[in-house]
């Protein structure tokens, strides 16, 4: 478990745009330890669930974060513009005790888990096999397998993955660039990434079993991402069943990102449905 709470290797000053000086103390604590038992393979359940819990709680817009107020947190600002906030919004970092925050968050995840529930989600967790790997290609996955597959590409390069996850990178210990990530610009390209994966989805997938594919409406509705799926699919030996249409209702995160309804950015989505002939 995790006492040294000021046993850190760093002090990156420069975060202090986010974090009260106490509050990154212990953040850099925490990521030593972590860092520490993962070196020594001594990682256990709980230090997993608290990097889990901790990863998500670095930047947010509530007090429920480690940070002072900034964007919802599926992506970190940059520095620059965490600055600019703190400005704007005549704030400085409050004090928020990270321990206390991971408790809280995991009181929070766990108040429906009764014994019944922990007992099913062991059994179906022995089962799950987690892969972090190209879509493209995985091995570890039994050919003909597959009941259904669901998933949603990155829309060409719409998203900043590697950017977006600056801040969540650094507490890992993980170097953003060294991750694969798919984001090309151009139409073609995408559709040439997006076969491979269609024809490694071919090959797990089981006789009869479905793949959802989610796809947005990017480049202000000129590119309609669906009708280059479609036969991406199709070249893959894959069934179009349908498309469905989901008109975008606009969460706050979906504002913060600038995006302005039917101008920016992806206002519908679609799903893709296709089946591996039985
Ligand atoms: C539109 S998002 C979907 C996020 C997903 N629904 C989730 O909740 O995590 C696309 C995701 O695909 C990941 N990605 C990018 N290139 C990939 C690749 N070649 N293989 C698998 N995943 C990739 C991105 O990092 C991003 O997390």
């Amino acid at each position: 478990m995790f006492h040294h709470r000021r046993d850190a290797d760093e002090f990156p000053e420069d975060l202090l745009v986010f974090y009260d000086p106490e509050t990154l103390q212990e953040i850099c604590a925490l990521k030593k330890y972590l860092l520490t038992r993962k070196a020594a393979a001594r990682l256990d359940e709980v230090d997993e669930w608290i990097w889990m819990i901790a990863l998500n709680r670095l930047t947010g817009h509530s007090p429920g974060f480690f940070s002072v107020y900034t964007l919802p947190p599926n992506q970190a600002v940059s520095v620059k513009s965490q600055r600019k906030i703190n400005q704007d919004r005549k704030q400085t970092p409050p004090r928020r005790k990270v321990p206390d925050l991971i408790c809280r968050k995991t009181g929070q995840l766990l108040s429906d888990c009764d014994r019944t529930v922990r007992k099913i989600l062991a059994e179906v967790g022995g089962q799950a096999l987690l892969l972090t790997e190209r879509a493209a290609a995985t091995p570890a996955i039994a050919s003909d397998s597959v009941a259904l597959v669901v998933t949603s590409p990155p829309f060409l390069d719409v998203v900043d993955y590697s950017g977006d996850n600056w801040l969540r990178c650094w507490f890992i210990g993980v170097e953003p660039l060294s991750v694969d990530i798919t984001a090309p610009r151009k139409l073609e390209e995408w559709e040439r990434a997006m076969t491979e994966v269609f024809r490694e989805l071919f090959r797990v997938l089981r006789p009869g079993g479905h793949v959802a594919f989610e796809v947005g409406e990017v480049r202000g509705g000129a590119v309609r991402l669906e009708e280059t799926v479609v036969p991406c699919g199709m070249a893959a030996g894959l069934r179009a069943a349908l498309v469905l249409i989901n008109d975008q209702i606009f969460t706050k995160t979906a504002n913060c990102w600038g995006v302005d309804n039917n101008f920016k950015g992806t206002n519908t989505n679609r799903i893709v449905v296709f089946q591996k002939p039985g």
